[in-house]
């Protein structure tokens, strides 16, 4: 059952920073099927005109404009088309990411570099740059971190610190922009089925298998259940939400919760 009322987006414009696949397009899709107006940025027009043309296939409205988040003037540019074709933005989502597993001794400088250019860098350019260009009072910036951030992950270094650098820079500006009536808050995803991250973070059947036996509700979620959390966090029923990381991860970032990781013999268990 949906607890969203169609329609109940109309009106709204929605700029999603890293929006031509995965997590992040599924949010635009989202939001545009509740009828919001949607631009979409990317580093590759074939690939952003693409999920463009998907909502619009679907009946809704949106555009895709190439923009790489490292560059702030092309941020600023799409903004301000955003702004012009649909008018003023209401929900930003800033996601755009890159990721790969790698031990610490195997990252080059500009290996790390990258991934705190895109991730964190890449953030701060679409929040700062969307300040101009978003309703105020009443915006809702919404940040794509992960679990990482908050607890370590072998081989994720470069991916936990730059997520890391997103919840704090989340939390100071949701307190420099609360009295302009703009809200700020960050996405936790755990694993998320069907997406380029799991298919880099968990590349086997049997490491996904692994994984999904450590994951307390013992399954990936899906990239709908991340938008419909960004649909509700920008509505006037999380008005007073600012500041938070939101988890939503079936558990994972509370830690191991494999049969395995408990000393106890099978047979005394009930749930296992
Ligand atoms: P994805 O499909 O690869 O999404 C990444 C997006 O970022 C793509 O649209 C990519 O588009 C864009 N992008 C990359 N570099 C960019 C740049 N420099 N400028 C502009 N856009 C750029 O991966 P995903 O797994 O759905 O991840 C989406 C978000 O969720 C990320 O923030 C990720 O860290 C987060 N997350 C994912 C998971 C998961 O389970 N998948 C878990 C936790 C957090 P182009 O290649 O077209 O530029
Ligand atoms: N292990 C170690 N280093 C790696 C690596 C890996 N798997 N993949 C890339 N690098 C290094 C490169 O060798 C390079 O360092 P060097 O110049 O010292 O050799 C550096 O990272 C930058 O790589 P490059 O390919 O030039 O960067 P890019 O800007 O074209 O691409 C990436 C960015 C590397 C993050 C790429 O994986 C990407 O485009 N990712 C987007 C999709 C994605 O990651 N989705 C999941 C989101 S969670």
């Amino acid at each position: 059952m949906d607890i969203f009322r169609d329609g109940i987006c109309a009106g709204k414009v929605v700029f999603v920073a890293g929006g031509s696949s995965g997590i992040n397009l599924a949010i635009g899709q989202r939001f545009a099927e509740l009828g919001a107006k949607v631009g979409l940025i990317s580093r590759k027009q074939d690939r952003v005109s693409a999920a463009a043309q998907t909502i619009v296939d679907a009946g809704g409205t949106a555009m895709g404009i190439e923009a790489d988040v490292r560059d702030y003037a092309a941020v600023e540019a799409a903004l301000a088309q955003v702004k012009q074709a649909y008018g003023e933005i209401d929900v930003v989502i800033s996601g755009a990411a890159g990721n790969f597993l790698a031990p610490a001794v195997a990252l080059s400088p500009n290996a790390f570099q990258t991934v705190i250019a895109i991730d964190l860098l890449g953030t701060f350019n679409v929040l700062r740059a969307c300040y101009d260009h978003i309703r105020k009072p009443g915006a809702s910036l919404i940040s794509i971190t992960a679990g990482q951030a908050t607890r370590p992950v072998m081989f994720q270094a470069h991916a936990g610190a730059a997520k890391a650098g997103i919840n704090n820079l989340t939390q100071g500006l949701a307190m420099e922009w609360g009295p302009a009536g703009i809200r700020v808050n960050a996405i936790a995803p755990g694993p998320i089925g069907d997406t380029e991250g799991m298919s880099r973070l968990a590349p086997s059947e049997e490491a996904t298998a692994a994984l999904k036996a450590r994951i307390p509700l013992r399954d990936y979620g899906t990239k709908r259940d991340i938008a419909d959390l960004a649909v509700f966090l920008s509505s006037e029923n999380a008005k007073y939400i600012t500041g938070a990381i939101i988890d939503c991860d079936g558990g994972s970032n509370l830690g191991d919760a494999s049969a395995d990781a408990l000393a106890i013999p099978h047979a005394d268990r009930r749930d296992a």
